[in-house]
């Protein structure tokens, strides 16, 4: 089958993996930054063209679309999507994930133990909210950040004011939230494939740190996952309605908390910190939806098929 692999750029190292796999298994596997891909609205149907071509028929996509280009590659995405083309994942899921406070929501809603999170616009807020999530120490982040980047931990209520007064000024949306102080620097990152924790990874901060990305210098181990992370893992991903999904989640007495799902999880650091091909599931996971989006195709005629000798009759 053809897949088409939405990356910026096809060195990466889970780009480069993705297209490995999906070729070990046969299939022809391109990949296209979506900022090269147009969106042509004319007449009735709208179009995808790509270095002034039509885009050819792809059965499957699979997207893997950085935060600083959220808005037009999910636009792209749900062009993609309308095709009756099988997409890991869908733009709507893509979109709530890369949304703190409405993903946290969402996983709230569906009994999953999140931290007490508020969002904030205005500085006028913090000390409501300050008393909402508990008090300082409290984490305050960026509502669509990524990788770390603007996650920072106010230690007191003046700390918290500046911190959000600064965001707000650059008209950024704030999420102040409760510190979690159990999870002393580590976190659980687990790769939920189309309803399976295929791999899982303890992540720990360097010394001085509390967030624990690798991009931030963090260290990595595989970890067996105890019952009750695994199923929290995949209830986060269906709640979330994510094919494909890193899910964060700190470790406390009680259990995990999750704090966010990641749509395009890195495969580096979990296929080198577990040794295992989170790869190949993703692609088997295209394959298995490319046929049932098949199966459904072929349905429905039958049922018009039926209808048709039902009016015959
Ligand atoms: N509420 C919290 N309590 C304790 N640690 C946290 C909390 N929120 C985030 N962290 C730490 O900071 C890291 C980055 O935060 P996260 O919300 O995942 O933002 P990003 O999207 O930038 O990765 C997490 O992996 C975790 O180690
Ligand atoms: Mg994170």
């Amino acid at each position: 089958m053809r897949i088409l692999l939405l990356s910026r750029n096809a060195a990466l190292y889970s780009t480069s993996r993705l297209v490995l796999a999906g070729r070990a298994r046969g299939h022809d596997v391109d990949v296209v930054d979506p900022l090269e891909i147009q969106i042509v609205v004319a007449r009735g149907e709208p179009s995808l063209s790509c270095a002034g071509h039509r885009l050819p028929h792809y059965h499957a996509v699979i997207p893997r679309i950085g935060a600083s280009i959220t808005r037009y590659g999910l636009a792209v995405l749900d062009e993609l999507q309308r095709g009756r083309r099988a997409v890991l994942s869908g733009a709507a899921a893509i979109a709530l994930s890369r949304d703190k406070v409405r993903s946290l929501a969402v996983l709230s809603r569906g009994r999953i133990r999140v931290p007490a999170t508020v969002c904030l616009r205005s500085a006028s807020a913090v000390d409501t909210a300050l008393t909402l999530v508990g008090g300082p120490p409290v984490v305050i982040k960026l509502q669509h950040g990524t990788q770390g980047v603007g996650t920072m931990i106010a230690e007191s209520s003046r700390a918290s004011h500046a911190a959000v007064e600064t965001f707000c000024a650059m008209g950024q949306e704030i999420v102040l939230q409760q510190y979690v102080s159990e999870s002393e620097g580590r976190d659980i990152r687990a790769v939920v494939v189309g309803g399976k924790v295929v791999a899982a990874m303890r992540r720990q901060a360097p010394d001085g740190e509390f967030r624990s990305n690798l991009h931030r210098g963090g260290s990595a181990e595989s970890v067996d996952l105890p019952r009750r992370y695994r199923s929290c893992a995949l209830k986060a991903a269906k709640l979330t309605g994510l094919d494909v999904s890193g899910v964060d989640m700190l470790e406390t007495r009680d259990g995990p908390v999750v704090i966010e799902l990641n749509s395009s999880p890195g495969l580096e650091g979990i296929e080198t910190a577990t040794g295992i091909d989170v790869a190949t599931p993703i692609i088997t996971l295209a394959e298995e939806l490319v046929q049932t989006a098949q199966r459904s195709k072929r349905k429905p005629g039958r049922r018009r098929q039926a209808a048709g000798h039902r009016r015959a009759k």
